[in-house]
């Protein structure tokens, strides 16, 4: 699936009919989810981008009636869904927008905090935690590529690994993933982390970022033997993010409990919970 120049949600659909039921023939909008701004063509058949693109008033009305899904644009002007079904997982992966950056949706779980904080706001709380964050750093989920691209932004090398080649597609469909692709010092691996971190050399990291499903969802990801792994390719002074969850949520408080007591047995000398990142830090 290649990358779509015009990609859509409720949040540009809507005021475009509104433009239009004002009479207007022009009205500001944004191809690209709102990263940046254009001028559109309110012409009787459609909404015309400056890229030639009409999108059907019909169209434009389907994408306005949907709050948890985002369109891309093919080369007639014709919407679908940004979702794909995962032969990996048997689950949909879909994008939901917010008035900020989509999230990734998996099963209909968003992957990302949208309450309070959006996508992009809830990745910058987790890099900071991290902060300086030079050298090499592992991501261990790529997902929408977010918390890789915002460790980019500073870091030598970032390597991220995703399990699921049916999310790097959805991730390829939106617009605020396309770093993911186009920044040299990302690296991208498809696979299990599980099993790919017993691969990495000892000590290879300066930083982890650990962003992981629920805990219901991937508990291998939250287990003793995967947190030695983690412990042994950071570097001596290294540090780890861990994202867990709401740390006030009773399940929040129960698995942040467990994930510290792991931890310590895994040989992170230091564990602290860093609770507006929803997670905790341990330094090797
Ligand atoms: C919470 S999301 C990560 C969000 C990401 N940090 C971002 O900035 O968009 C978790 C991701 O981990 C992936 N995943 C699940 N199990 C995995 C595994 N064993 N190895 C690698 N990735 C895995 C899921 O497919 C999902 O994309």
């Amino acid at each position: 699936m290649m990358a779509s120049s015009l990609v859509l949600s409720h949040y540009q659909a809507r005021p475009l009919l509104e433009a239009r039921r004002r009479g207007e023939r022009r009205a500001r909008s944004s191809p690209d989810l709102g990263l940046s701004q254009v001028e559109v063509e309110l012409e009787p058949a459609g909404a015309r981008f400056p890229s030639g693109v009409l999108v059907r008033w019909e169209h434009v009305e389907e994408v306005a009636s949907h709050e948890t899904a985002c369109f891309w644009a093919d080369a007639e002007g014709v919407l679908h869904k940004v979702q794909r079904f995962s032969e990996v997982t048997n689950r949909l992966c879909a994008l939901m927008p917010t008035a900020r950056a989509p999230t990734l949706l998996l099963s209909g779980i968003p992957m990302h905090r949208i309450k309070g904080v959006d996508p992009w706001e809830d990745t910058r709380l987790k890099v900071r935690t991290l902060a300086p964050l030079r050298g090499r750093v592992l991501d261990t989920a790529t997902g929408l590529g977010y918390t890789a691209i915002q460790a980019a932004a500073t870091a030598r090398e970032v390597v991220t690994v995703e399990l699921d080649p049916a999310v790097l597609e959805v991730a390829r469909l939106n617009p605020w993933s396309r770093p993911l692709f186009e920044t040299p010092h990302i690296r991208q691996l498809v696979g299990d982390v599980a099993e790919l971190v017993a691969e990495f050399e000892e000590a290879g990291f300066a930083r982890i970022i650990h962003d992981p499903p629920a805990f219901r969802l991937a508990g291998e990801l939250y287990s003793t033997a995967f947190y030695r792994h983690l412990h042994r390719i950071l570097r001596p002074g290294g540090r780890l993010f861990h994202y867990v969850g709401d740390p006030h949520s009773p399940s929040g408080r129960r698995v942040t409990r467990g994930v510290v007591r792991r931890l310590r047995e895994a040989g992170f000398r230091r564990v602290l919970q860093r609770p507006r990142a929803f997670g905790v830090v341990a330094y090797r």
